[in-house]
């Protein structure tokens, strides 16, 4: 279910900016995939430079990444409550960007969780105070119309699976590449992939999810995202919100 298509040269260019707009002594939530690496990276080499950060990892695998570039972590419990310094700044990818039809610029809704690492993100790109979603042209639709992963309980993955096709959409228990059997979330969970066909108003379907038992979390993300740095062969453009 991870994402194809767009060049590695322009995931680069996204991910850089966004780390160019971390300033020292920042908080940052570090998201997953391959767009979130190059800024993590980009991170890490500006913490040998000198830059003061500590990163929210969103996954196991961005946390393995981020020990590796030599960011200083913090566990979401220790960044976000009362007397915590909360998460200046979030930098993740997508697996799909709504623009909109038309010429209206606007960072839109995303799906996320190609990754199955959805809960972890949403709950660390919600808590920061600038949400910055880094992709390729490739990511880019006039409306939503990927597969939506549903994180959901074991026991509960026929019920939601009902649910989904009740709300019209036709769900699929992802299963492992280098395994037998489904994919587990670094929570111990399942992920349903639902097809909704093209999704007009996501956030009527992020609620319908949101509120079916058995869900731990889906991934749409709506009214998140502050801008899109999106990287191009030759750039990159940033639409903000
Ligand atoms: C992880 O679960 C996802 O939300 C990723 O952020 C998303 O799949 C984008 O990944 P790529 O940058 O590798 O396309």
């Amino acid at each position: 279910m991870k994402t194809s298509g767009g060049s590695d040269a322009a995931k680069r260019r996204a991910g850089e900016s966004a780390a160019e707009a971390v300033a020292d002594g920042d908080v940052v939530g570090l998201g997953t995939g391959s767009t979130a690496a190059h800024a993590i990276r980009r991170l890490g080499d500006r913490v040998d430079a000198g830059l003061e950060v500590r990163g929210v990892a969103t996954s196991f695998a961005s946390r393995e990444l981020a020990a590796e570039c030599g960011i200083p972590p913090l566990d979401l419990d220790e960044a976000v409550g009362p007397d915590a310094p909360g998460i200046d700044v979030a930098i993740d990818g997508a697996d799909q960007v709504a623009v909109g039809r038309g010429d209206d610029p606007t960072a839109g809704p995303l799906i996320k969780g190609g990754g199955a690492a959805h809960a972890c993100e949403k709950l660390v790109d919600a808590a920061a105070d600038r949400f910055l979603v880094v992709a390729d042209p490739s990511k880019e639709a006039p409306v939503l119309d990927r597969s939506v992963p549903v994180e959901v309980l074991p026991a509960g993955r026929t019920a939601v699976a009902e649910a989904v096709r009740a709300a019209d959409g036709e769900p699929a228990l992802r299963r492992a590449e280098r395994k037998d059997g489904p994919v587990v979330t670094d929570n111990g969970n399942l992920v349903l992939d639902c097809a909704f066909g093209e999704i007009e108003d996501p956030d009527a379907l992020a609620t319908t999810l949101a509120t079916t038992p058995g869900v731990v979390e889906h991934g749409i993300f709506v009214g998140l995202a502050d801008e899109v740095h999106v990287g191009t062969e030759t750039g990159v453009r940033i639409v903000t919100r």
